[in-house]
């Protein structure tokens, strides 16, 4: 048996439970803020989680009453301001790397669970994850205005995939702060629960996903978030390419299943819940 990884860092959490894998954002006294230290370590989370069967569902949180402050204004502006343009582009896309670069096409079912604030830099992942679930008392912000810079990073691209642009412009230049529920209305975030609902609304969402074939899961995310970027014509036939490798691909052969189930055994109904697994 091949020795389990460890998850042992300092600014991030990583627990297991029944198939999800809990990734928590940890540094509650700096409000969660991403440190250089801490995209280091996230990066070794994501491509450890990816090999890891512990993890079926990836859920990123925050300790504390913080989803995460944004970037740290020390290591990522004040400390590396007088570096090498060289040293600090290194800096921006190590954080770039797990922010999205590998967050937004994760083999895996990707939750974030916003549970408090969650400023600037932070939006990323929050988009970068399949799903988005926020407590309606938290706190989303585009605090760059407020201090004289820009959405950067990749956040204005990252929120324009989202946000209609009437909203996504009001936030960008006000830098105004509004809660989970405003975040559900505009499309930052999937849904929004009370604070006291949000773990376990959670696990709802990701037992159902663990229900489906995680093969098919895979395709279908990749191909929507694919097949969003490209010409109709280029989309239609990357889709059938894609859905043949999907089926091709299968160890589970799930679409023969699930059209035995539902035309032979006529066991259950496709419009209405997964085929059978296990069978
Ligand atoms: N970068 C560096 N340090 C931070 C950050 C951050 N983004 N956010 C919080 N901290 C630090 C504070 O400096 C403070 O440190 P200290 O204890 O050494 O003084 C500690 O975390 C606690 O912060 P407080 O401000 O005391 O916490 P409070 O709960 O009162 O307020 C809030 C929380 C609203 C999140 C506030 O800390 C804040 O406005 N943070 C900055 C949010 C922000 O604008 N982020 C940058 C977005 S732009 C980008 O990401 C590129």
């Amino acid at each position: 048996m091949p020795e389990a990884p460890s998850y042992d860092y300092k600014t991030v959490q990583v627990g297991f439970e029944d198939g999800i894998a809990w990734v928590t954002l940890n540094r509650p006294e700096k409000r969660n803020a991403v440190s250089a230290e801490m995209a280091t370590e996230m990066v070794d989370v994501v491509d450890k989680l990816e090999i890891d069967d512990r993890c079926q569902v990836f859920v990123l949180t925050g300790a504390g009453e913080s989803f995460c402050a944004g970037m740290d204004l020390r290591d990522y502006f004040r400390s590396s301001d007088a570096d090498t343009a060289v040293k600090r582009a290194r800096l921006y896309r190590t954080n770039g790397t797990w922010q999205w670069r590998r967050l937004l096409n994760y083999p895996k079912p990707t939750i974030a669970m916003v549970n408090g604030w969650c400023f600037g830099g932070a939006f990323t992942p929050v988009i970068a994850c399949d799903i988005a679930v926020a407590a309606d008392e938290a706190t989303f912000g585009l605090s760059e205005i407020n201090w004289g810079i820009i959405p950067a990073g990749i956040v204005s691209k990252a929120l324009s995939t989202v946000v209609r642009q009437r909203e996504a412009l009001y936030y960008v230049m006000t830098g105004e702060t509004f809660d989970g529920k405003r975040a559900a209305q505009i499309g930052m975030v999937t849904e929004s629960v009370p604070l006291a609902h949000l773990r376990q609304r959670t696990v709802e969402i990701a037992r159902v996903l663990m229900k489906k074939n995680p093969n098919v899961l895979r395709q279908a995310k990749t191909a929507f978030k694919y097949a969003a970027e490209m010409p109709w014509d280029a989309a239609g036939e990357y889709l059938m390419a894609k859905s043949d490798q999907t089926t091709f691909n299968d160890p589970e052969r799930g679409r023969e299943k699930g059209m035995g189930q539902f035309l032979d055994e006529k066991s259950y109904k496709p419009g209405l819940a997964p085929y059978r697994r296990d069978d």
